[in-house]
């Protein structure tokens, strides 16, 4: 563990001790022969953190995933846990085949509920009745607790960048991470999680260049983006609005690969679309065992934040009613301090490249009235923040013309132009936030520190950017406490590149 002391390892939320598996290549890891007992399967995930179901803070109702993977090859698991490296209760180890095509993958998860909140937890797996990993995780933090957390936007795809921003990210200690969306390029499919993901976030290594073992240590939370459901409709003929299991049979690994909550509608009014062969469809539900399509919206809150977690894509209508009765249902049931909403479309941004694609920008008023402090974004491969900002929508005809690459939403903008999150630290309207800048190639470059390039024509070049970003990649750290929060954008060489204060009072 490279540039990082075990004393900092000790401090961090969670992490492994103990780990009898090495790498092998490709992303595989396997267990030297120790003479006895029978072989260990060759592992494709190393065990990483997941939050698992929980969506409201209840002491005692607290859960936690810890999830790894194998290839398709029979083994006993045993997982103990507990307060001490006692241990003392064991949990059910569920195993499910993820058939895609030729290839199978067993995913295997303990699923740990009725934990204590704020609580540090010891595990230990066993394999075959081998002792294969030892570790440790922290619950979630109650109201009153001070939380730290990273978002990152645009990452896996394995560049030197993606590499980097994981290995800063690591360094600041979070509570969890957060994805933005396209958490996994190509096209978000399960062998791109085990060459882009699990071998950059699950690193056995925390150095510049190679990544950390972020996912084993704190839960990654993550949100649906494009290349999250990378597939051109056949039937509608429209780009990025479906999975195709026809084409790509480990289609949808973030159904598969993520287990989050699970308080997201059953049935959202604009599912992602399945396409393929009907054999195909099914192995990919079983293996989602009930969190395909819920898991594409969902809420949970950390400490004194809550979070609401939207489907961005654009075969959601963002003008259905039902889909904004359930925005409003949800933020108002939540007495949190802090209201962020994360998708990863930005209803607002300066850059050409997705400027279209505004169908979020009807939901300002929704998110207005129910006391949104901060919108949280990815897609534009860059680090934007926006002044406080208000919209009254216009002609909002265009937000419901689903998979359509014009959704423009015109409107008027009241922006809080005294702001400076320095003296002025009370904001009037909602801060937008684009951390998208987490690895994939870096977009508007011409527009980097250039305050010139920051407005848009057809937003009548209203001024609402505050700072943009683009000439490197980056990350967001996030320190809330009850009254008041501290945003840092940190670059992949641990250099702050944006620090603001953002205050209740
Ligand atoms: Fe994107």
């Amino acid at each position: 563990m490279s540039d990082f002391s075990r004393r900092q390892f000790l401090r961090s939320a969670g992490g492994v001790t103990f780990l009898a598996l090495t790498p092998i290549g490709r992303g595989l890891f396997a267990a030297a022969a120790d003479g006895q007992g029978a072989e260990l399967p060759v592992f494709t995930a190393l065990p990483y953190i997941q939050p698992g179901n929980g969506s409201r803070l209840i002491d005692k109702r607290e859960s936690v995933v810890v999830a790894w993977q194998t290839e398709n090859r029979d083994a006993k698991f045993t997982f103990v846990y507990g307060p001490t490296k006692t241990y003392g209760k064991t949990a059910v180890v569920t195993r499910i085949a993820r058939v895609a095509g030729d290839v199978t993958h067993l995913n295997y998860a303990a699923n740990l509920q009725q934990l204590s909140l704020g609580q540090k937890v010891f595990y230990k797996v066993t394999c075959n009745e081998r002792v294969i990993v030892e570790g440790y995780f922290t619950t979630r933090q109650p109201r009153g607790t001070r939380t730290r957390f990273v978002a990152i936007g645009d990452n896996a795809c394995q560049n030197v960048g993606n590499r980097n921003v994981c290995y800063q990210a690591y360094l600041t200690h979070p509570d969890f991470v957060i994805n933005v969306g396209d958490s996994v390029y190509n096209q978000g499919r399960d062998s791109e999680y085990t060459k882009y993901f699990f071998m950059v976030f699950n690193s056995d290594t925390a150095a510049p260049g190679i990544g950390a073992p972020l996912l084993r240590s704190v839960p990654y939370y993550s949100v649906l983006g494009n290349h999250d459901v990378n597939y051109s409709d056949p039937l509608l003929n429209a780009n990025w609005a479906c999975a195709n299991f026809d084409s790509a049979p480990d289609a949808l690994g973030y159904f598969t690969n993520m287990y989050l909550p699970s308080n997201g509608p059953k049935s959202p009014p604009s599912p992602l679309a399945l396409r393929g062969a009907e054999n195909k469809i099914a192995d990919f539900q079983k293996a989602a065992a009930g969190r395909y399509p819920s898991m594409a919206n969902y809420s949970f809150d950390y400490g004194d934040i809550h979070f609401l977690c939207l489907d961005s894509n654009i075969y959601v209508d963002t003008t259905n009613p039902q889909l904004q009765q359930w925005i409003i249902d949800d933020l108002k049931s939540t007495d949190a301090r802090w209201k962020f909403v994360v998708y990863h479309h930005p209803a607002f941004n300066a850059g050409d490249n997705h400027f279209s694609e505004q169908h979020f920008r009807v939901l300002s008023p929704i998110f207005e009235a129910n006391g949104v402090d901060l919108i949280l974004n990815g897609h534009e491969h860059i680090y934007q923040r926006s002044q406080p900002l208000r919209f009254a929508p216009g002609d909002s005809s265009k937000a419901s013309k689903v998979n359509s690459s014009d959704r423009l939403v015109p409107g008027t903008f009241t922006v809080d132009r005294a702001f400076d999150g320095q003296k002025v630290t009370k904001p009037d309207g909602i801060i937008h936030i684009t951390t998208g800048a987490g690895g994939q190639s870096l977009y508007d470059p011409k527009m980097n520190n250039n305050p010139k390039e920051w407005t848009h024509q057809r937003d009548n070049h209203v001024e609402y950017v505050a700072r943009l970003i683009s000439d490197r990649h980056s990350f967001t750290i996030f320190d809330v406490g009850e009254e008041e929060l501290t945003l840092t954008q940190v670059d992949e060489n641990g250099l702050d590149i944006d620090r603001i204060r953002v205050t209740k009072a």
